[in-house]
């Protein structure tokens, strides 16, 4: 099967009913997109960002990789938030990890699995420094907790971007956003770690560096 009939199909359909309620939408998009969110979520495939928040093509620029991971050496990760920032000029970026989360599960279960093993020893990191209060829950509970200061971390670490920090040295209005998604309800959850300001995120920083008990 090489040619997935069945998702030309779905594509066709996708268009023509788009086009029915709004005859000009995709000739407007294709002239220019001007998307006010930056969405770095999981790759995971129950994630969606744009159905997630109910959002049209056009309305949010997304970044997803494993366990929605912000690393100072990952240039594409960086090189999509220069370009929403400094180009396409969103006002919000959004960390969303989710419960349940398979990269955050494999890395604290340590089974090697190739090359993705190196991509999730920063979760392990995590872990290990957030070891007394993530190690005194079981199953469940520990994965989800982990999948919480994954995203908070991660937060942290946009704080610190050179791209976010001039933004907000030349007053242009940039918000961080740490939200998770529960896969069992399809809820939004905001973790309390936004910041709007370099001052802001100065805090969180210290607030991350302690380890939790
Ligand atoms: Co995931």
């Amino acid at each position: 099967m090489r040619m997935l009939p069945k998702l030309f199909e779905n594509n066709r359909n996708w268009s023509r009913k788009i086009t029915a309620s709004d005859p000009e939408f995709f000739a407007r998009l294709a002239r220019q997109q001007a998307p006010e969110y930056l969405w770095i979520g999981c790759s995971d495939s129950r994630v969606p960002a744009n159905q997630v928040v109910g959002l049209l093509p056009g309305e949010v620029f997304v970044h997803r990789n494993v366990a929605n991971q912000v690393l100072h050496t990952d240039f594409n990760c960086l090189t999509v938030l220069q370009y929403a920032v400094d180009v396409l000029r969103v006002k919000h970026v959004i960390v969303c990890g989710h419960y349940g989360c398979g990269g955050v599960r494999a890395a604290l279960e340590g089974r090697p699995l190739g090359l993705i093993d190196h991509w999730l020893r920063h979760v392990q990191d995590l872990w290990h420094h957030h070891a007394p209060e993530v190690n005194a829950l079981a199953g469940e509970a520990r994965i989800d907790r982990m999948c919480e200061l994954n995203v908070m971390e991660q937060v942290g670490h946009l704080g610190r971007a050179g791209v976010v920090q001039e933004a907000w040295r030349l007053g242009r209005p940039l918000h961080l956003h740490g939200w998770i998604y529960g896969l069992s309800d399809g809820l939004l959850r905001d973790l309390g770690v936004g910041c709007s300001s370099a001052a802001e995120a100065d805090a969180l920083q210290v607030r991350l560096s302690r380890p939790t008990h």
